[in-house]
Parts: structure tokens; sequence; C-alpha cells
């Protein structure tokens, strides 16, 4: 039973051993890889998420920089304060948190990221690379998933090739980059968004399921093929305080092959791929 749990804080320790190693050859060529976090406003669950961030950085010895700007920075301002990074040849790496503050114009803000540094992956250019299947950098909760599933499919000596891959949510951070991703890794894709008809009709026959809806425990075992492969990308928290996925793993778990719990499965290895991506950048300097 304990191997369909699929354990995210295990696959990031296993990731984060790789990136030591390469973080030691970096350094031996007196690099220091580094990565800047920009976060405006005081958004709560940006706060955190910046923080987990910046501990992934000092745990693996990366040089972590925080830009806190207050709510009121204008459009003009951030960029000055991105161009800033973008010309610094010791930053490898650049994240603007999402969401930004309304009057802030997002898509000039992510075209201002220098696609070389842009870890994140959000800049129109890394999105069109990954769509012709040559990326410098795939999105992290992307990039995540698909180190989930390269992981446990070695385990089980299988492959992604043919296998049929539904993806509930259509975002711009998961659901879109992610369809790609799995495209070029030789996947069928299904990629269901808030108006898909009869969505049972697409996840029953999914081998790999991904649930990105932010709707607490909404998938239930009537949506899941026997023996599938469950990745949970929500994180909501309930009115008594507990943190739940976007499926209902009690219900689900029997049906599928393994399943990723929330917290502790997607998370970790989301954290875990910006941290490549940052390192991956400082390489290829
Ligand atoms: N907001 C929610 N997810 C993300 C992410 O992966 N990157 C950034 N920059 N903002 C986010």
């Amino acid at each position: 039973m304990q191997d369909k749990i699929i354990d995210g804080k295990v696959l990031q320790a296993e990731l984060f051993a790789e990136l030591r190693m390469r973080i030691h050859v970096l350094k031996q060529r007196g690099i220091i890889p580094s990565l800047v976090t920009i976060i405006v406003g005081d958004d709560a669950a940006s706060l955190v998420y910046i923080k987990n961030k910046q501990k992934s950085c000092e745990m693996l010895g990366l040089k972590g920089i925080e830009l806190s700007l207050p709510t009121e920075t204008t459009t003009g301002q951030l960029i000055e304060a991105i161009e800033k990074y973008n010309n610094d040849p010791s930053v490898h790496g650049i994240l603007v948190q999402l969401p930004l503050p309304p009057h802030i114009d997002e898509l000039q803000v992510l075209q201002a990221v220098n696609p070389k540094k842009d870890v994140d992956g959000f800049n129109p250019v890394n999105v069109g690379l990954l769509s012709i299947n040559a990326p410098y950098f795939t999105p992290a909760t992307p990039l995540g998933c698909m180190r989930i599933l390269e992981k446990v499919n070695q385990k089980a000596d299988i492959t992604l090739t043919g296998k049929h891959a539904v993806i509930i949510g259509s975002s711009n951070i998961v659901g879109k980059p992610l369809a790609m991703a799995l495209t070029n890794a030789g996947a069928t894709v299904t990629l269901c968004n808030i108006h898909t008809q009869d969505l049972r009709l697409h996840t029953r026959s999914a081998d790999i399921l991904v649930v990105a809806i932010g709707k607490p425990q909404f998938i239930d075992g009537t949506y899941v093929k026997e023996g599938a492969t469950i990745l949970d990308v929500g994180i909501n928290r309930l009115e008594d305080g507990k943190i739940v996925g976007d499926v209902d793993f009690e219900k689900a778990f029997s049906k599928c092959r393994c399943i990723t719990p929330v917290p502790g499965g997607v998370g970790p290895m989301t954290i875990a791929a910006l941290m490549e991506n940052t390192v991956k950048s400082a390489e290829s300097k």
C-alpha cells in the first residue's frame, strides 16, 4: 500500500542529491547559481511560496536574493527592477511571483524577463519553445510532474509513450505547459477545462490523471480508471484548517496504481524543478 503513495519529499531528496553534485561542479568553476525572487504586495499564499523557494536555495547552497516590493509598485518600476537583474551576470534565475496586483500588466512583466534567465518558463518566448519541444525552461509545476512520472515509471519499467494523459485544468501555469511537456514525451493528451462536457468520459480512460482545478476533493473514484497514476496539483485549505488536494484521496486510492498525496506530493517536486532550472541556467553560462 505504501508503494502506491508517491512521496514527493523522497523524490525531492533524490533530485536535490543530483543537483548538489552539479552545484559542486559549478562552484569549482567559480560559479554560484543564484535565483532572484520578486514579490509585489503581501498575498499570504505567495509569501509562503517565496519563503519555501528561498529555503530550498539555502539548503542547496544556491544564492537566493529576495526582492519584496510594495503593492503600489507600477509596471514600469517592476520592469526596471527586472532589467537590473537581466543585466547582472551573477544572477542566473529571475522569478516574479504570481499573481501580481491587478493594476500591473502581467504580460508586459513576463516579457521583460530575459528568456535565458526565465526559470519559471512564463515568458512567451519560452512558452513557444516548449511547444516546439525545444525548451530552455519548462515551468516548475509541469516539470515537477514530469520528474515524478519519470521516477515512478522508471521503478515500474513503463514509459509515457502512447499513454493517455488527461489533465483537468487548462491554466497557463500548469495545464497548458504540462500538456505540451507530455505531448513532447509521446503521450496522447486530453486537456480539459471548466466547460468540458461529461468529464468522466475523458478521465475514465486516463492512464495518467492530473488534476489542477482548485476545488477541494472534487475527483473521487468514479472518475478514475483502474490502475491509473494520479497527480494531484491542488492545494486547498478546508474550514477546519486541513490542507487537501483536488482529489478525494481515500475514494480514489483503491482504484489507482499510484497517487500523490497533498501535502507532500507535487509541491516538493515543484520546488525541486525550480532549483533544477536555476542550476541549468547557471550551467549554460
Ligand atoms: N504562482 C502560482 N504558481 C506559481 C509559479 O509556479 N511561479 C510563479 N512565479 N508564481 C506562481
